[in-house]
């Protein structure tokens, strides 16, 4: 039987796939013009490259090294660093649904693997902890951002309504400047014919 670790496929997955969200995460925040949005990204890529390296590490203890993944980095930095809404991002990488609240989630089967080691099983603990503190940061990133853009679609409904008002106002003031003076020059004309008389 092998001595290489049941779940150090486990382990190399969690520390490719933390590595990428560390340099897109870190590209983003980079590029965002709001602060709060900033703010979060920045903390979690923090928590994402700690686990990339903590990982890569315990990898390493173990006597082996970290495989590279095949995923494109590209198409992910592409997308955080374009002119797209943080909203947009966020939906499309659907970080927003990565808390699953009370139901399963990916991380509900880790500890199955009955032969995880005592250091390796407390760093998977902590490291699950942090992912789902981390997922619930994002949703409620998610909720701001499209309250926000709720907030600014009403923002443009009263000010379309408020133009089409300044509109009509407009239009009602022109008719009665032109009646004014209709009037006026009707008087004008009697006042010379007065005149005259
Ligand atoms: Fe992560």
């Amino acid at each position: 039987m092998s001595d290489k670790p049941s779940y150090l496929g486990l382990l190399n997955a969690i520390a490719v796939a933390e590595g990428r969200a560390h340099a897109y995460l870190t590209a983003w925040a980079e590029t965002t013009k709001s602060d709060d949005v900033r703010a979060v990204l920045r903390k979690i890529a923090a928590r994402e490259g700690e686990h990339a390296m903590t990982f890569g590490r315990r990898i390493n203890e173990l006597g082996y090294d970290v495989r590279p993944g095949d995923d494109d980095d590209a198409a992910a930095i592409a997308l955080v660093t374009s002119d797209r809404s943080d909203l947009d991002k966020m939906e499309t990488l659907k970080l927003h649904r990565l808390d699953r609240g009370d139901k399963p989630d990916i991380f509900d089967d880790f500890f199955k693997d009955h032969s995880i080691d005592i250091a390796t099983g407390a760093l998977l603990g902590r490291y699950i902890a942090e992912e789902r503190d981390s997922a619930q940061l994002f949703k409620q990133c998610h909720a701001l951002l499209k309250q926000a853009e709720r907030g600014s679609s009403v923002d443009d409904d009263r000010l379309a309504s408020l133009e089409r008002k300044v509109d009509a106002l407009c239009g009602t003031v022109d008719q009665l400047c032109a009646a004014v003076t209709a009037t006026d020059s009707g008087s004008n004309g009697s006042r010379t014919k007065a005149r005259t008389k």
